[in-house]
This record gives structure tokens, C-alpha cells and sequence, in this order.
């Protein structure tokens, strides 16, 4: 039964929707495992662009199991919206399946989101994507949230759970954060509006998934955010409120550690963040602007732009250590089309001591004080985006990929050279990896 996890690897957005999509046709079932409406994953089929932020990207063929599992956060209205497009589009939904032990994002959350960084202002805000995250997985950590299966209830016992709620919560919200007092009733209300967006999507998805690894079934488990924004491993506190690392997958959607067989690492050829945090190979300059220009680096949930910066090498070998990455997906390297000269960070001198340090550091006040060391290799200029082969890759590209393997001592499964489906270069079968892989990159094996 292949389980196969599908991690960011570095602050986000590397790509992860668009090898989630593309894997899809040889998987039976698609488990988002943790994060919320915070994410913005994009695939392009056929020229036509779907953003989700809440249903797996598995959704868009007929008849595969997607499942929003139990580690994730939902805002019912952002759902909702997500499945009224799909449906404009004559995209079925009736595979989609809901944990009834994921958590529901209310309105209150939402507003202390926007306030919490209002206060701390442009100096130390975390420059959240204001969706409510933070505060939804305080309220479960604090075992005051409401859960997807308390809206199913009968309405006495979800009255006594809101009552239990307001009771814990309206100081809070009134006396720090100026907020109206939370009202039970109007909570009701609302939670009878989500009972309808929600309910015919509710299953126990524990059961559907014993009955997929019983049948051996493919499951892809779809990581939201990256490595880096890991609560536990990421550059805390400029985080995010869940575990997107590959131990996330297993506590995020109920499955157990040896249920997985393949973890992938999904890495952009660059690096981006949206966001405050550092950012060591960060670009201030016209090559960064290139990497946001051609590379249209602005949020697919925020709009906001993306800071843009060089491969970093440190930080991606420690994504691997982290995850325990059998593979890479590399993304986005038509976007370095262009550029005369191409760099990889190798390891990071501090500013003051002038110490050498290879490992990525825990501390980001360590982390803020370093400066990239780069080895620079030679760009290309042609197009790659019509590329199938990695044989047809400039002999700069190929350079580069295998440098990067072998900065990571991992192998590449997979190119991508444009944002649709057949833009993809497949060095491996990642699915049937351990079985079929060959070593294109001249990189060592692994596992891959
Ligand atoms: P995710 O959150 O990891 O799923 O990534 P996003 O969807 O937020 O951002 C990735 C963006 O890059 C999307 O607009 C994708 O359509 C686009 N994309 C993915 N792979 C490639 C690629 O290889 N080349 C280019 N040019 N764009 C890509
Ligand atoms: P996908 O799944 C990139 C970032 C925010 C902020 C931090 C905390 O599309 O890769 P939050 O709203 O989660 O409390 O914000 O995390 N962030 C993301 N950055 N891609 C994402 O998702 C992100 N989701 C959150 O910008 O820095
Ligand atoms: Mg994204």
C-alpha cells in the first residue's frame, strides 16, 4: 500500500499542488493532513487555473478520494466558496470527504487574527495570512475548540458546547482585543449555516482510510505550507500553527508512521517567502526581481508579493534530515531561463565571527546574522518549458540540478519547466520509486 507524502520543503508555496495534481492519476485517495484556508495550492490543467485552499488538489479527476483530514482547520465560508466554483465548473465534489475531528474556524477567530497583528505592527508582526489559523489551533491546543463533528450534534449539546465556549472565550475577546462579548445563540446560528455547508461531506475518515490500505490503495498525503513554517522545526515564531513536515502527515490525517512509504520534497529552483522571518539568500536586487517577475512570485491566497532569493543548500539539507526525503521535486526551473549566472548557497558565514556554518541554525536571531557563501554557476538563456527529457536540458541546467543533488545528497525524481500538467520532466516513477528508479543525475541513490 503506497502512502506517499508530499512536503514543502522550504517557506511554501514551492509548487506542491501542481505534483499533487500530476501524481493524482495513479492515485486512488488524496488526504490534505493539516494547515487551513491559509494555503493556496494552484494546478493548471489544460491552460485553465483552480486555486484551492481547502480541497485536495486531487479533486479535479473524477472519482478519487479526497479527504480533508483531521489535523487541518476549516473556515465553512471559505469551503463553501471553493465548492461553488468547482461545481461552476462542472467539477463533482461527491468523492470529498470531511474528518469530523478537524476544527472549525468561527468569525471571532478571524478578527483576533487581523488584531493580533495589527498590534504587534510592521516591526513584528508575522505577517500571517490573516485567515484565522493561529487563533482556531489555540482554541484546540486550549481543548476549548469547536470541532466539524460538534456541528452535527443535536442542538442541546451544541448549545452546552457554545455556552462552554463564550464562557471561556468573551473575556478574552472583550477586555483584550476590544471585541464585541461572543453570544451563544448568534454561535448557533452560525453553526447551523456550517452544518449545511458541511454535513453532507462529514464521514468517519478513519474508516475509508483502513479501507484503502487494505485494498492497497495510493494515497497521497498533500502538505500545506513548507518545511520552514513548521511550528516545531520551521523559523520560529515566524511560523505557521500546524506540522506541514512529514510527522505531520502521519498525526494529520490518522495514518501510522509505517503506513508511509515515500516522502517527496517539493523545492522551487529558488527560494521564496511570504511573510516576515529571515531569509538568508534573500535578493534585494534586479535578479530578484527577475525571480518574482518571470516567476509571478505574488501569494495565491494574500495576492501579496514574494520575497525572492537563491537556492539555499543548508536549509534544504536540513528539510531532507527533518522529513527523511527519499526524493526531490525540483519546480520552476524554466524561471531561470535568462540569468547569466546561477547560485547556490552551500553554507552560511556568520556576519560577526565570521564562523562557517553549514548546518541550518534552531535560532533565527543565529539564522538573522549570517550571510549566504554562493557557489556560482553559469545560466542558460533558451526556453525549457517544451522540454520532456532532462537529455534535451541545457548543459547548464543539467549542471545545475546535479550540483543541487549533490549539495542535498538527494536525488531528483522530478523537473517541472511550467506551471500545467505536461510541463514536467519524470526522472523516476516517484510512486514505484524504490522499484524502477534509475540515477539520471549521477547523484547517490538512496533510496530512490
Ligand atoms: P503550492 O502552494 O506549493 O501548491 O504552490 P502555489 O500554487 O502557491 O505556487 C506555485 C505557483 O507556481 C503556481 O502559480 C503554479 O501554477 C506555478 N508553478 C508550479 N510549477 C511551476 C513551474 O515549474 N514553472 C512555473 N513557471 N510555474 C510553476
Ligand atoms: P501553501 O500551502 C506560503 C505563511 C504566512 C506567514 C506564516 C503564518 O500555499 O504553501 P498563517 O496565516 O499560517 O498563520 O501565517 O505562514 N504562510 C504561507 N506561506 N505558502 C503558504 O501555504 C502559507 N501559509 C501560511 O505568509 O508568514
Ligand atoms: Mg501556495
Amino acid at each position: 500500500m503506497p502512502a506517499i507524502v508530499i512536503v514543502g520543503a522550504q517557506w511554501g508555496d514551492e509548487g506542491k499542488a501542481k505534483v499533487i495534481d500530476l501524481l493524482a492519476e495513479q492515485a486512488d485517495c488524496v488526504v490534505r493532513y493539516q494547515g487551513g484556508c491559509n494555503a493556496g495550492h494552484t494546478v493548471v490543467r489544460q491552460g485553465e487555473t483552480f486555486k484551492f485552499h481547502l480541497v485536495p488538489s486531487g479533486i479535479l479527476y473524477p472519482g478519487k478520494t479526497c479527504i480533508i483530514g483531521p489535523g487541518t482547520v476549516i473556515a465553512p465560508e471559505v469551503l463553501k466558496d471553493e465548492l461553488d466554483n468547482l461545481h461552476q465548473k462542472n467539477i463533482a465534489t461527491g468523492a470529498l470527504y470531511i474528518s469530523p475531528r478537524a476544527h472549525v474556524t468561527l468569525p471571532h477567530h478571524m478578527a483576533v487574527d487581523g488584531l493580533k497583528e495589527d498590534a504587534l505592527g510592521d516591526e513584528q508582526k508575522i505577517g500571517t495570512t490573516r485567515r484565522g489559523i493561529g487563533p482556531t489551533y489555540e482554541d484546540k491546543v486550549g481543548r476549548i475548540g469547536l470541532r466539524v463533528g460538534d456541528l452535527l450534534l443535536d442542538d442541546d449539546t451544541l448549545r452546552q458546547k457554545l455556552a462552554h465556549l463564550v464562557h471561556q472565550k468573551s473575556p478574552l475577546l472583550e477586555k483584550v482585543y476590544g471585541l464585541p462579548p461572543l453570544d451563544t445563540s448568534e454561535l448557533l446560528r452560525i453553526c447551523h449555516e456550517y452544518r449545511n455547508i458541511m454535513a453532507p461531506y462529514v464521514t468517519d475518515v478513519d474508516a475509508l482510510l483502513a479501507t484503502a490500505q487494505e485494498n492497497q490503495d495510493v494515497i497521497l498525503l498533500e502538505g500545506a505550507q513548507g518545511t520552514m513554517l513548521d511550528l516545531d522545526h520551521g523559523t520560529y515564531p515566524y511560523v505557521t500553527s500546524s506540522n506541514p513536515t512529514a510527522g505531520g502527515a502521519c498525526t494529520g490525517s490518522g495514518l501510522g508512521p509505517k503506513a508511509i512509504d515515500q516522502v517527496i520534497g517539493i523545492t522551487k529552483a529558488y527560494t521564496t517567502r511570504v511573510g516576515s522571518g529571515p531569509f538568508p539568500t534573500e535578493l534585494f536586487d534586479a535578479i530578484g526581481e527577475h525571480l518574482c517577475t518571470v516567476g509571478h512570485e505574488f501569494g495565491t491566497t494574500t495576492g501579496r508579493k514574494r520575497r525572492c532569493g537563491w537556492f539555499d543548500a543548508p536549509a534544504m539539507r536540513y528539510a531532507i534530515q527533518i522529513n527523511s526525503l527519499d526524493s526531490l521535486a525540483v519546480t520552476k526551473l524554466d524561471v531561470l531561463t535568462g540569468l547569466s549566472e546561477i547560485r547556490i548557497c552551500t553554507a552560511y558565514r556568520h556576519m560577526k565571527t565570521g564562523e562557517i556554518l553549514t548546518a541550518f541554525p534552531s535560532q533565527i536571531e543565529l539564522l538573522a546574522q549570517v550571510e549566504p557563501i554562493y557557489e556560482i554557476l553559469p545560466g542558460w538563456h533558451e526556453p525549457i518549458s517544451h522540454i520532456r527529457h532532462h537529455d534535451e536540458l541545457p548543459p547548464a541546467a543539467k549542471d545545475f540540478l546535479a550540483r543541487l543533488a549533490e549539495l542535498c545528497h538527494t536525488p531528483v525524481a522530478l523537473i517541472s519547466v511550467g506551471p500545467n500538467r505536461d510541463e514536467t520532466i519524470m526522472l523516476a516513477d516517484p510512486i514505484r520509486a524504490a522499484a524502477t528508479c534509475a540515477n539520471p543525475l549521477d547523484v547517490p541513490l538512496g533510496t530512490c
